[in-house]
């Protein structure tokens, strides 16, 4: 099943409430919440009550993908804004494994996000634990940028090793992702479709999410 989570970061920063109401309305079946800090990325989003404020406004499950440094000082805030599924950077998360324990402990779905120049290998030994991995496409911190193929080379690599160790471990891919490619992306092994400006960079946000979910399907094996 192919899941399209629109990025809000692209959206009305002003008007978020809106903004999940096109999501929704064009089908989303997740809404993905870029949060940055700063520091991790030279950029600056959304804190815990933002989040919070957002769940009040769909029902939609919301996919938080933490650019932050110590992700584990920020999780319990993050885990307790009512989250579906929370990301984090291999980088930034000097104990993974206790981080992505806490996050399941929650009930909440966890993963690990891998910048492009990071090796798929390095969660070799962590694979089972992880929900899903997020394949970064870009160089993580602004909405808009190029996709870069090569992300879809380290796609098939883990879908490969996933389905060797017979994991539950879904994948999604984050950057850069719009119509023209993302049947490639699902063809990879891609289930997860993050979109930004493809998206909210449109005049017609819900008319967008529903020509990727075409366009990904079309990359269904
Ligand atoms: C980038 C973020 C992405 C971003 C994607 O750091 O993780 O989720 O919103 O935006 P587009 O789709 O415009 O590349
Ligand atoms: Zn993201």
């Amino acid at each position: 099943m192919i899941e399209i989570a629109p990025s809000i970061l692209s959206a009305d920063l002003a008007n978020l409430a809106a903004a999940v109401r096109l999501a929704e309305a064009g089908g989303a079946d997740l809404v993905h919440v870029d949060v940055m800090d700063g520091h991790f990325v030279p950029n600056l989003t959304f804190g815990p009550p933002v989040v919070k404020a957002i769940r009040r406004h769909t029902e939609r499950p919301l996919d938080v993908h933490l650019m932050v440094e110590h992700p584990e000082r920020l999780l319990a805030a993050y885990l307790d804004a009512g989250v579906s599924r929370v990301t984090v950077h291999w980088e930034a998360a000097t104990h993974l494994d206790r981080v992505l324990a806490q996050i399941r402990e929650a009930g909440v779905a966890a993963g690990v996000a891998l910048n492009p120049a990071n090796p798929v290998e390095l969660l070799t030994d962590i694979l089972g634990s992880c929900d899903h991995v997020l394949v970064m496409s870009v160089n993580p911190g602004f909405g808009g940028q190029k996709f870069l193929p090569y992300a879809l080379d380290k796609v098939r690599r883990l879908a490969t090793t996933i389905a060797r160790g017979a994991l539950r471990t879904t994948i999604e891919i984050d950057g850069g992702v719009g119509p023209e490619n993302a049947a490639d992306c699902v063809a990879a092994g891609v289930t997860t479709l993050v979109a930004g400006s493809s998206v909210f960079g449109t005049d017609d946000p819900a008319g967008a999410i529903r020509r990727l979910r075409e366009a990904a399907e079309r990359g269904v094996r």
